[in-house]
């Protein structure tokens, strides 16, 4: 049975990934965007899938995450990093902590630079060919790009670090998925991204600096809306995700 899904919503070209474990069907649910919560509902149902968390790489500008609505919905519990002002979020990340579910492990890798707090998750799958590598890169390393650093407690210095000193350290063969791609492509390798990410290779840390200083993008539209809703996981005045466990 399928153990990994990759859902797209076209309005903010967000991926959305549920890792399942093979043998117990406990899964985890990264970035879930509000108006898709229908979708990956029945997603979870279809694979047969019981939710143990859903999780976010870092509060998000550009849609609402439906991660509050996805916990009061299924039972999941709610993982958020630290650094990232989520106060909802029953489990507040740290580098290097880890999620469970099933047999299976996320392992958390703090990757500021995009936002102070943001987190990349390991997925290493055990599978009869070996470990499966997967690394949910969130808006740190993306497809041939990486996020920018020019709002919400970005740093360009910070990234570059990130991305040169973690996840380009991950074994080469490890895929590599990110929160967005806007060309359609779904995925890629971190020996890939190393040797020809655009934004990256080649470049010394200040000549990154410099080139992210001039990229001059416009405001996200729903940054105001946006970072604030997620900030509370989504939920509305009123709505709580239940606590304890
Ligand atoms: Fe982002």
């Amino acid at each position: 049975m399928q153990t990994f899904y990759q859902l797209f919503d076209e309005t903010s070209s967000t991926f959305t990934y549920l890792l399942i474990d093979a043998s117990t069907r406990d899964a985890i649910l990264i970035d879930p965007v509000d108006h898709q919560l229908e979708r990956d509902m029945a997603v979870l149902r279809d694979a047969g899938a019981s939710l143990a968390w859903v999780v976010e790489t870092h509060a998000h500008a550009d849609h609402i995450t439906s991660a509050g609505h996805v916990a009061m919905q299924t039972g999941a519990k709610t993982a958020a990093p630290s650094g990232c002002d989520i106060k909802p979020a029953q489990m507040q990340l740290i580098d290097g902590d880890t999620l469970t579910f099933g047999t299976q492990v996320l392992r958390a890798i703090h990757t500021p630079g995009h936002t102070a707090g943001s987190m990349s998750y390991l997925w290493e799958e055990a599978t009869p060919d070996g470990p499966l590598r997967r690394i949910f890169t969130g808006d740190a390393l993306l497809i041939d790009g990486c996020g920018r650093t020019d709002f919400q407690s970005g740093d360009a210095g910070t990234l570059y670090d990130s991305l040169t000193r973690k996840l380009f350290a991950l074994p080469d063969d490890t895929l590599v998925f990110p929160a967005h791609d806007y060309k359609g492509r779904t995925s890629s390798t971190i020996a890939q991204e190393r040797a020809h990410n655009s934004r990256v290779a080649g470049r010394t840390r200040d000549e990154f600096i410099e080139m992210m200083r001039n990229l001059n993008l416009p405001r996200p539209k729903l940054i105001d809306v946006a970072v604030p809703a997620n900030q509370r996981l989504g939920l509305r005045d009123g709505e709580s995700v239940p606590h304890g466990a």
